[in-house]
């Protein structure tokens, strides 16, 4: 890791009488506005969960899923551990977070121990296609808005869960024919999934609910601190952010791109 990021944030403390959401979501402004954390230009809008839909989505699919105290959790694409945190303080699981992007891990530990959170959450740098955990070390594997379109990460979940335990996955979905042909349809996902070994519990389109859920309330939150954000991005920044975000609301009206949701079990 950098030794600038790594003093950034050695150094912080949220302040505990204050919304400590709202203060990492701060940390994450200014570690990205510094360049300290690469991530897309959206980023800054979606703070510590970084998908469509916020802590909103991950409460549906934990509920969809039924994650519950007695679950061991792997959450592929963890980012810096917002989705993994959440889960272990809403559902008292244990979860281990998994990103290839060491600068992701570094932050996800710090913030889970000033979360007070170590004993439920670890993290492991590492690709989502080779975790180094045993076969059969988890019961649920989770991962929100990063899965490949070559759907590869299936059979990793599949190594990594017990009999009889879950996948819960969001990822871009093929909607029309004008969409990108890289992705799978729905349908095409469902059929992977089960040959992959698993029963489909649910596979919903949820791209209509996303667009109300994420794309239309990131460009609001925008718009409403349009001042704050041209002060700290700069202009280009605003003007790159509104035209990325009105490209994909484009998109997602027009069914050229969407998401969808798949909830399985493992036969
Ligand atoms: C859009 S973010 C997803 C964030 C997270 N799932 C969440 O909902 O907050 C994408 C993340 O995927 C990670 N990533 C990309 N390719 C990966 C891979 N092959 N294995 C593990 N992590 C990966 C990136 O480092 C990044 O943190």
């Amino acid at each position: 890791m950098r030794s600038d990021l790594q003093t950034t944030i050695a150094n912080w403390r949220p302040d505990s009488d204050g919304d400590v959401g709202q203060q990492i979501d701060a940390l994450l402004e200014q570690l990205l506005a510094a360049g300290l954390l690469r991530a897309s230009a959206c980023a800054v809008l979606l703070g510590e969960q970084y998908h469509l839909g916020g802590v909103e989505d991950t409460r549906r699919m934990a509920e969809l899923v039924g994650v519950n105290g007695a679950d061991r959790v792997v959450d592929l694409a963890c980012y810096i551990g917002g989705p993994a945190r959440h889960l272990a303080r809403e559902y008292g699981c244990q979860v281990v977070g998994v990103d290839i992007f060491e600068d992701c891990i570094a932050i996800a530990e710090k913030l889970t121990e000033l979360c007070g959170l170590t004993d439920r959450v670890r993290f492991i740098c590492a690709t989502a296609d080779a975790v180094p955990e045993p076969d059969g070390s988890f019961t649920v594997a989770w991962s929100q808005g990063s899965f490949p379109s070559d759907l590869s990460w299936l059979t990793e979940m599949h190594r990594l869960l017990v009999p009889g335990g879950r996948i819960a996955f969001t990822g871009v979905i093929r909607r029309s024919e004008s969409s990108d042909p890289s992705h799978c349809s729905l349908h095409e996902v469902q059929r992977r999934v089960t040959e992959a070994g698993f029963r489909v519990i649910s596979a919903e389109d949820i791209s209509d609910w996303e667009l109300e859920h994420g794309w239309l309330p990131i460009r609001r939150k925008l718009e409403e601190n349009e001042a704050h954000y041209r002060n700290l991005l700069g202009d280009e920044w605003v003007k790159k952010v509104y035209q990325s975000i009105d490209e994909d609301v484009a998109a997602w009206r027009e069914g050229r791109l969407g998401s969808g949701r798949v909830v399985a079990v493992k036969e």
